[in-house]
């Protein structure tokens, strides 16, 4: 079976555990090391990613692009709109070209259901580097900066302010494998998708839609936001004026848990979801959160290629 990372679930909590694992012993071990250096393992010695681009990016770019040199591999990075896809050759006869030429794909794109059709076609896996639906690998870098700054997950609380996007649909399925609780702040209008949270509860997770931004964050652990308007989006003063009350800031902060931690994924929209004495300030862990893109996602890549679990 080719192992597709198209969500957390792909995986499961047995191999989200492994892959984080593997990711802090792997950080642990290169800390003098010059950032292209290969590990001493090279464990992808030989192998190549071709990341395909249909969205704008810098850290999910730059992430892959370091962690398969650290793994020993090279990428070969594709821009939609200068490829033949970006001239209507299907997304499935892409798929089963490039499989004939590199070992494994990452994409990302808008439609979840290009991802879908990919994996279907191709023969070497298929990794999702952002798409309208989710953000697994990003989660996977949150999750990463979590252990690290609290020694685990379980049982810790998330709170979430403002849009319910992709990425909170990630960090929503990542609670029922990871056995933490999420603390959902929005406006009516602004929910995740129903079928996102009602999946997690099945799995057992406890996933609130709380409509008080305070209330929200009331004693947690961590608390999250992204920008509200994502890619592909139209700007809206509109959805702009309606979750101006979720802005993270510091008295927000104070509702949390006392040594709470602020996540984003970036990029900021400073003094829209969050002001800057809040990621600026002692509580972020958004620059750790960012460098563990590239340590989580070796770990990805390692499982996905059998190498890991
Ligand atoms: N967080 C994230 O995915 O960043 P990029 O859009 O820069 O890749
Ligand atoms: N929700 C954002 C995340 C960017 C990394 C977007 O989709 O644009």
């Amino acid at each position: 079976m080719t192992r597709h990372f198209l969500n957390l679930s792909d995986a499961g909590g047995d191999a989200v555990r492994a892959m984080l694992d593997d990711a802090l012993r792997r950080k642990q071990q290169r800390l003098q090391m010059p950032k292209g250096a290969a590990d001493a393992d090279a464990p992808l010695a030989g192998h190549t990613l071709a990341m395909i681009f249909e969205k704008n990016s810098t850290r999910t770019r730059v992430s892959f692009d370091m962690a398969m040199r650290q793994l020993g591999g090279g990428t070969i990075v594709m821009e939609s709109g200068s490829t033949q896809l970006g001239r209507g050759e299907t997304i499935a006869d892409t798929a089963r070209v490039l499989s004939r030429f590199v070992d494994a794909i990452m994409i990302r794109t808008d439609d979840h259901q290009k991802i879908v059709d990919l994996a279907r076609y191709a023969t070497v896996p298929v990794i999702n580097g952002l798409t309208d639906d989710s953000h697994p690998c990003q989660i996977m870098a949150d999750l990463l900066t979590v252990m690290e700054r609290r020694g685990g997950l379980a049982g810790t609380r998330w709170a979430w302010l403002g849009d319910g996007n992709n990425v909170l649909h990630s960090i929503i399925e990542a609670a029922s494998l990871m056995d933490f609780s999420v603390s959902v702040g929005c406006p009516a209008g602004y929910d995740p998708s129903i079928e996102v949270v009602e999946a997690a509860r099945k799995l057992g997770a406890a996933v609130d839609i709380i409509r008080d931004p305070a209330k929200a964050v009331a004693g947690a652990d961590v608390v999250v936001t992204d920008t509200w308007i994502s890619m592909g989006q139209s700007h809206a003063e509109e959805k702009l004026r309606t979750l101006e009350p979720y802005q993270v800031t510091p008295a927000i902060m104070a509702a949390a848990a006392a040594d709470a931690l602020f996540l984003h994924c970036l990029p900021a929209h400073r003094g829209e979801e969050v002001v800057d004495a809040v990621i600026d300030g002692p509580q972020s862990a958004v620059w750790d959160e960012a460098e563990n893109r590239l340590h989580a996602q070796k770990s990805v890549l390692l499982w996905a290629l059998g190498k890991l679990g």
